[in-house]
């Protein structure tokens, strides 16, 4: 298939690009250098020209503090920006997958959610990805929704690095025990990702590796794995780490619908021992 994917410098949006590829999909990575999508006139030139099947858009602005600070600008990129998108595809006919997050919950439920449960965003990054939702849902009718939690990826940063960096730099580390989710592998996601989008059932899917945490117990399973159980954690609640954002205090993602196509993730702890095994070599270098 001929896939245009937009973030593809991004963590998820380069695990994308590999796992596509090795799908023999051909694969037009864009990234913001080469269009932003918040300039329409743009975006609909570039997936115009390049006439795909398909658009995968995880591009994003990702910086939950940032987006509480600047809730105009987080809709802008990631509502419209999924507008303008979803609005370009269907101009050439392809479909269109949106990349989405367990934030649009509120966070108060008892159970993992389910793909068709009430969306209620907590904070103004989940209200963005929300915005992004409903537009893409409205304009393309050949959609994939794809929900997701607690991204770890290779490269750049992200919550295990920081948990570990501090651990081996002799760090005091704190860490927030009331706040759920899904620690999700970019790679594993990739895979489910590149696997759904073959399978034309379009809809809302919730994919995140299976099983929940809290941010605490995923830094004690990240260190004892790592060698570095012996590192005193303090456990805070969210209170007690104050930012701009309001993150769900309990966000956890059930996989239903991609279930029921054959698409599961392995449970999350088998998911981060993969991680660390790859992550090996650099971390010995250190
Ligand atoms: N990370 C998580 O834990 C998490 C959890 C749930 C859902 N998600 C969703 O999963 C997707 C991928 O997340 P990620 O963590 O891989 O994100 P990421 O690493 O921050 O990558 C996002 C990419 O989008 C690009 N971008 C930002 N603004 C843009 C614009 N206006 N036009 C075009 N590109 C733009 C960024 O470029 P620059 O870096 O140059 O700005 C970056 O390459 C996002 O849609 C996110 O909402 C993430």
């Amino acid at each position: 298939m001929r896939i245009f994917l937009t973030g593809a410098s991004g963590k998820l949006g380069s695990a994308l690009q590999a796992a596509l590829t090795a799908r023999r999909h051909e694969v037009i990575a864009t990234d913001v250098d080469r269009i932003d999508v918040t300039d329409f006139a743009a975006t609909r030139d570039a997936i115009a020209e390049a006439q795909p099947e398909l658009v995968i858009h995880p591009a994003a602005w990702t910086d939950v503090d940032g987006c509480a600070r600047d809730p105009q600008r987080a809709v802008l990129v990631n509502g419209f920006g999924a507008q303008h998108v979803a609005l370009a595809a269907a101009a050439v006919g392809a479909a269109v997958a949106y990349i989405s997050t367990n934030e649009v919950f509120d966070g108060r439920a008892s159970r993992p959610y389910l793909e068709y449960d009430r969306p209620n965003p907590p904070n103004a990054y989940g209200y963005s990805k929300w915005v992004g939702e409903q537009a893409t849902i409205t304009l393309n009718p050949r959609h994939y929704i794809v929900r997701t939690a607690w991204l770890f990826a290779h490269g750049g940063a992200n919550f295990l690095h920081s948990v570990l960096n501090a651990a081996r730099e002799g760090r005091q580390l704190r860490v927030v025990a009331n706040e759920v989710a899904n620690p999700t592998y970019t790679n594993d996601l990739a895979e489910a990702i590149a696997a759904l989008v073959e399978t034309e059932r379009y809809g809302i899917y919730h994919l995140v590796n299976e099983g929940a945490c809290s941010r605490y117990e995923l830094a004690r399973y990240a260190l004892e794995r790592a060698g570095l159980g012996d590192t005193p954690v303090q456990k805070i609640s969210s209170h007690q780490w104050s930012r701009p954002s309001t993150p769900p205090p309990y966000s956890a993602l059930a996989n239903m619908a991609g279930a029921l196509v054959g698409i599961r993730l392995r449970p999350w702890q088998e998911a981060v021992d993969t991680f660390l095994a790859r992550e090996q070599p650099t971390e010995q270098s250190r």
